[in-house]
C-alpha cells in the first residue's frame, strides 16, 4: 500500500503570526495582493487586519469581497475576471472556508486558463501547473481549507455542491492566527468547531485511514473534545487550542477522505444554504451510531480522547455508546440543534437529498457499505 501526504510548505501558528505576511511577500518578490474575502469579513473588520498591515509596509493590493457563504461557480468566475483587470501576481484568502476556497479556485483558474467553466476542475481535475502563489488566513475554526487539497464550490444550476482535489491548489504559505478569529459570534465558533469534528472523525474512520493520519485525527479529536465548549464561552486559550485542532484535522482528512456525514450535508446547502458546518453538526452524532459497527475499535480511542473513564477496559459496545453520547452531549452543550428541520430540511425533498448525497464524492470513504434507500431511510429517520 502506497499512500501520499501533502501539507503547506509554510504555515504559521500563534497569536500575531499575521505579521509573517509581510516578511513571506518580500522574500517571494510579490508586488501586487488580491485579497479574496467576503463582505461580512470586510464589514467584521476582520480583513482590515490584514489590508492594514499591507498598507503599513507599502505593499499594494486590490479587495475582491464578492464571496458568499458556500461559494458559487459564478463567485469564482467574478473573482477571475476582477484578479484579470487588477495587475496582482498573488491571492491573499482572508475568509472562512467560502474565501479560502474561493481563492484557492481563482488561483488555479489563472494559472490554468482551461478551466474557466470551473464545473471541470470537480474530482482529480488534470491542471498542469500550481495555482498562483496563495497566502491563506482562516479567520474561522473549521474548514482546514488553509492545509488541505481540497475545495468545494456551489453548482446552484444543478442544485449542487461538488469537490475538487488538487495538491496545485494547496496555498504556500497558511497562518493560523486565533486573533483572525476572535471576533466569530459564539453560533459560528460552535458550526464550524463541529465541522472540524466530523473532519477528525470521518477522517479517523475513513476507508483510507492509515498509521499517519490516525495520528492526526485522534489529536485533533482530543484538542477539539477539550477545547471547544471553552472556545465557545470566549475562553482565548481554547480558541488557540481550535484554531490548531482544525488544522491538524486537516492535515489528515485532505489525505484520506471523509464519510457519509459530509456526503449528506453538503446536499443540505446546495439546496437550503445551510451552513456547512451546522449541517454536519446535525448528522454526526446520528450518523456515527450508524456507522459503529464497522469502525473495529476506533470508537474506544475516540472515547479515549473525549476522557471517557476506562474507555479502554469497558466491553467495545459501551465504548462506542460512549463515544457517541459524547458527541451528542457536546452538540446539546453549544446549542446544536438535533433534527434536520430544525435547519432548514423539506422533507419532500429526502428523495432528491439521497440522491445527490449518494453521488457525493465524500460518501465513497464511508466505513459502512451505504445504498440509496440508507441514506433515504436516514433522512426521514434525522428529519
Ligand atoms: N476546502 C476544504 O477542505 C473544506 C473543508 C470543509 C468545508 N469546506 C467548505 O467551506 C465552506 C464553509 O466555510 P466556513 O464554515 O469556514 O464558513 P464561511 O466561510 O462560509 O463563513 C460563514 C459566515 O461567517 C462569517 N465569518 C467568517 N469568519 C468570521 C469572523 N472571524 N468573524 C465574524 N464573521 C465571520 C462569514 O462572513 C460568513 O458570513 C463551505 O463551502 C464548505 O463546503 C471546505
Ligand atoms: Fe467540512
Amino acid at each position: 500500500m502506497i499512500n501520499r501526504n501533502v501539507f503547506n510548505p509554510i504555515a504559521y501558528f500563534g497569536n500575531g503570526a499575521v505579521k509573517h505576511i509581510i516578511d513571506e511577500v518580500q522574500t517571494r518578490k510579490l508586488s501586487k495582493a488580491f485579497v479574496v474575502t467576503d463582505s461580512q469579513i470586510v464589514r467584521c473588520g476582520v480583513s482590515e487586519k490584514i489590508t492594514r498591515l499591507l498598507e503599513k509596509n507599502n505593499l499594494a493590493y486590490t479587495v475582491f469581497d464578492g464571496v458568499e457563504a458556500n461559494p458559487t461557480i459564478d463567485n469564482v468566475q467574478a473573482g477571475v475576471s476582477a484578479f484579470e483587470c487588477s495587475d496582482a501576481d498573488y491571492l491573499i484568502a482572508v475568509g472562512g472556508g467560502s474565501s479560502i476556497d474561493t481563492a484557492k479556485a481563482i488561483g488555479i483558474i489563472i494559472a490554468n486558463p482551461g478551466f474557466t467553466d470551473v464545473r471541470s476542475l470537480e474530482g482529480a481535475a488534470a491542471t498542469d501547473n500550481p495555482a498562483i502563489p496563495t497566502i491563506a488566513v482562516p479567520t474561522t475554526a473549521g474548514t482546514a481549507a488553509e492545509v488541505t487539497i481540497n475545495y468545494v464550490i456551489t453548482d446552484v444550476e444543478n442544485r449542487r455542491k461538488f469537490v475538487c482535489y488538487d495538491p496545485h491548489s494547496v496555498p504556500v504559505v497558511s497562518i493560523i492566527d486565533a486573533g483572525m478569529m476572535s471576533s466569530m459570534p459564539p453560533s459560528l465558533k460552535a458550526a464550524t468547531g463541529i465541522d472540524a469534528l466530523t473532519h477528525a472523525i470521518e477522517g479517523y474512520i475513513t476507508l483510507g485511514a492509515w498509521t499517519l493520519t490516525d495520528m492526526f485525527h485522534l489529536q485533533a479529536i482530543e484538542l477539539i473534545a477539550a477545547a471547544l465548549r471553552a472556545s465557545v464561552a470566549g475562553d482565548a486559550q481554547a480558541s488557540e487550542d481550535m484554531a490548531l485542532g482544525q488544522y491538524i484535522a486537516g492535515m489528515g482528512f485532505s489525505n484520506v477522505g471523509l464519510g457519509l456525514v459530509h456526503g449528506m450535508a453538503h446536499p443540505l446547502s446546495a439546496f437550503y444554504g445551510t451552513p456547512h458546518g451546522m449541517a454536519n453538526a446535525v448528522l454526526l452524532p446520528h450518523i456515527m451510531e450508524w456507522n459503529s459497527a464497522f469502525t473495529e475499535g476506533k470508537y474506544r480511542s475516540i472515547a479515549a480522547a473525549f476522557d471517557i473513564p476506562q474507555a479502554y477496559t469497558m466491553p467495545l459496545s459501551e465504548a462506542r455508546s460512549e463515544a457517541v453520547d459524547a458527541v451528542r452531549r457536546l452538540n446539546q452543550d453549544i446549542g446544536i440543534p438535533s433534527r434536520l428541520r430544525d435547519i432548514g430540511m423539506k422533507e419532500e425533498d429526502a428523495m432528491a437529498l439521497a440522491t445527490a448525497a449518494l453521488a457525493d464524492i465524500c460518501t465513497g470513504g464511508n466505513p459502512r457499505p451505504v445504498t440509496l434507500t440508507d441514506i433515504l431511510q436516514l433522512y426521514r429517520r434525522l428529519y
